[in-house]
């Protein structure tokens, strides 16, 4: 270590706790660098100091969510850590990985998913990809933070079982990247807020996890400094006078040590050191235009096919008329710190699928709502952009109801009573309940928050240009009312997490509610077949999953493939499916692939609370090889007989 602790003050050790302002922590009276901090995960607007300048807008990653691809998350994430350079942020307020636990969560916009799993994986590749560039990264809200109602007042009560099975996994995995920093999340957890919750972040996240990064507060999320500090939290954000005044106030009643004090400025320095050592080889790499390129070419990756009657897509000759309720441009970002302001002019939808089928005997107009009558009668194919906008997902709120706005409804089944060919484009942050008018329309894409690549990757996947191979990373509900959590939503001083483990798919399937599209659904233009499922056990828990896809079709594509582990009798309540492996395989036009997945002890086990410890259980377990949660391709089963001295531990790794 460059700096000792024994190189400071006592003053400048209590000050260097703290931030030194809203977006920057202290240089120690010169003695050492400032660390430069700012949101956000889809772009880096500011250093918190400044309001949000314009950068590169990348897709929120809801919509990353739904490439299923880590490799495209890694590269999503250079590209802003390429900003961040530029821009001289040194550590970037990213990713957020809560759990989708209720659609109506105001910031499901920003986080990837309802499944720890997948979320894990992508948490992971994306802070590789910003560390990559010697950039740091903030992995947040730790945790349980699920909702915006009430969220700086209210306890999220939740079993042991529950946090270490779906709320917890996310951030194990995400902390094989080692992220520079580690968020906690404003709310309480089971009484006690998430800032001095020593069994949050010392014994779970630094004893079991192992996180050895610094803990930084969510801003204004500390409410004692001294219990703060005793809990192992590092640093407080953003700068607050009465922070030093509480620290000293507690070493007087020697109820705080200044050895305890010293072990939190250790995490600091070598968070500075970290810094200044990044700072020698850190350089931008791309260009604005580069990376609008790359905005473009991840966007249409994250693009979802959820309904294509009689193929009515990809588009390509007659009279195309395009609408949109809004009049604007489609959103791009939710609302609140993570939202993005991006210089790209994006152009219309129009123009752009014009330029894609000059060609091709099409012609291609905008018709403004108000004259959708007279567009529906000439247009051969309506294409209706639809969504939500910033004011209804963002940080600080969450939603009232999962339904477009009833003028968006009418929209579409007005245009859809004069015309049988109607398009939906849906761009939202999270779940929307179609039920009024998805069987009124022949298909419907869900494009997501794109950022600024919206419009290019839109017209993209509505023309072929790019087959889509998007899925859900988050089931859409038939309604509100058939979500584990409904309206409900605490009392303002506590939630009871009463689904427990059953979040997303899990609720639905286990308590067997039809759903209007799945966990993990995606249409594609190409077909794909799946065969030759092979399960070859290496240890009693240790098994390689391989089976063989192939593309049936004449169109090159991308199928993502899904492994679901099911423990066929178990002596616990256990959701009738978990994810469990991924892959994403790209095929050419009749191409077949060997694909293969591994699991792991952890793959089959449950948190015992009465043992608090991991248990695999002996006996049956399914292994299912879905192209959604819901459409089981190939399966298998296995059996697990291990010696009691192994169906138990407290960490059996991802
Ligand atoms: C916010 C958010 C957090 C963000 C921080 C800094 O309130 O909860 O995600 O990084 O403050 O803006």
């Amino acid at each position: 270590m460059k700096y000792k602790v024994s190189d400071f003050t006592l003053d400048e050790k209590l000050a260097l706790l703290a931030g030194k302002t809203r977006g920057r922590t202290s240089d120690a009276n010169g003695k050492i660098s400032e660390v430069v901090m700012s949101d956000g995960p889809h772009g880096v607007g500011a250093n918190l100091e400044n309001p949000p300048t314009p950068c590169t807008a990348m897709p929120n990653l809801s919509a990353l969510a739904n490439s299923w691809d880590t490799d495209l998350v890694y590269k999503n994430a250079e590209v802003i850590a390429d900003e961040c350079i530029e821009k001289k942020v040194d550590v970037l307020l990213a990713p957020g990985i809560n759990i989708k636990r209720t659609p109506l969560c105001g910031r499901n916009f920003e986080y990837f998913s309802e499944d720890p799993f997948l979320t894990g994986e992508l948490g992971k590749a994306y802070i590789e990809g910003v560390q990559s560039r010697g950039v740091g990264t903030s992995l947040k809200h730790f945790a349980l933070n699920n909702r915006e109602y009430n969220r700086t007042l209210q306890s999220s009560d939740v079993d042991e079982r529950t946090m270490r099975e779906i709320y917890f996994p996310a951030f194990e995995i995400a902390l094989q990247a080692k992220p520079t920093t580690v968020m906690c999340s404003y709310n309480l957890i089971n009484g006690v807020y998430a800032s001095e919750n020593e069994k949050l972040l010392r014994k779970v996240l630094r004893d079991d996890f192992g996180f050895d990064g610094v803990i930084v507060s969510d801003w204004g999320a500390v409410h004692h400094a001294a219990k703060s500090v005793k809990a192992s939290l590092d640093l407080a954000m953003p700068a607050s006078d009465e922070y030093i005044p509480v620290l000293k106030q507690a070493m007087a009643e020697g109820w705080l040590t200044e050895k305890e004090i010293d072990e939190r400025v250790e995490k600091i320095l070598e968070l500075v050191e970290k810094k200044e050592l990044a700072d020698k080889t850190k350089k931008v790499c791309y260009t604005k235009a580069e990376r609008h390129e790359r905005a473009v070419d991840i966007a249409q990756e994250c693009i979802v096919l959820l309904k294509n009657e009689d193929n009515i897509l990809p588009l390509s000759t007659g009279n195309i008329v395009v609408s949109d309720y809004a009049m604007t441009i489609p959103t791009i970002s939710g609302g609140g710190s993570a939202m993005v302001l991006t210089e790209h002019k994006p152009s219309w939808l129009e123009v752009q699928l014009q330029e894609r089928l000059q060609n091709k005997k099409a012609n291609v107009e905008r018709v403004w709502n108000s004259l959708i009558k007279e567009g529906c009668y000439k247009a051969d194919t309506l294409v209706l952009c639809v969504g939500t906008s910033r004011e209804m997902e963002r940080e600080g709120f969450d939603r009232s109801s999962l339904r477009l706005p009833y003028e968006q409804e009418q929209f579409i089944l007005n245009a859809a009573s004069v015309n049988p060919n109607v398009v939906v484009v849906v761009y939202a942050g999270s779940a929307v309940d179609m039920s009024v008018w998805a069987n009124k329309v022949k298909a419907i894409v869900w494009a997501g928050y794109l950022g600024e690549g919206a419009m290019e990757a839109t017209a993209n996947v509505l023309t072929g240009i790019c087959n889509p191979s998007g899925k859900l990373a988050e089931t859409l509900p038939l309604c509100l009312e058939d979500s584990p959590t409904g309206r409900e939503r605490g009392n303002g001083q506590s939630e009871l997490y009463r689904e427990g483990i059953l979040v997303g798919y899990r609720w639905y399937e286990t308590m067997n509610k039809e759903v209007a599209f799945p966990f993990g659904y995606g249409l594609s233009y190409s077909q794909f077949e799946y065969s030759d499922l092979k399960i070859d056990k290496k240890t009693e828990t240790d098994y390689e999953v391989s089976f063989t896809v192939k593309n049936t079709s004449n169109v090159d594509g991308k199928e993502i493939s899904q492994l679901y582990v099911r423990d066929v009798f178990s002596s616990v309540l256990r959701p009738k499916k978990e994810l469990k492996g991924f892959v994403k395989t790209a095929l050419k036009a009749g191409e077949s692939k060997r694909v293969s997945l591994t699991l792991n002890a952890r793959s089959f086990a449950f948190y015992s609370t009465s043992l608090d410890k991991w248990y695999v259980e002996n006996g049956d377990f399914e292994i299912l090889i879905g192209v959604s949660s819901k459409d089981i391709r190939l399966s298998d089963k296995i059996v697990i007989n291990l010696p009691c001295s192994e169906q138990t531990t407290r960490s059996f790794k991802y």
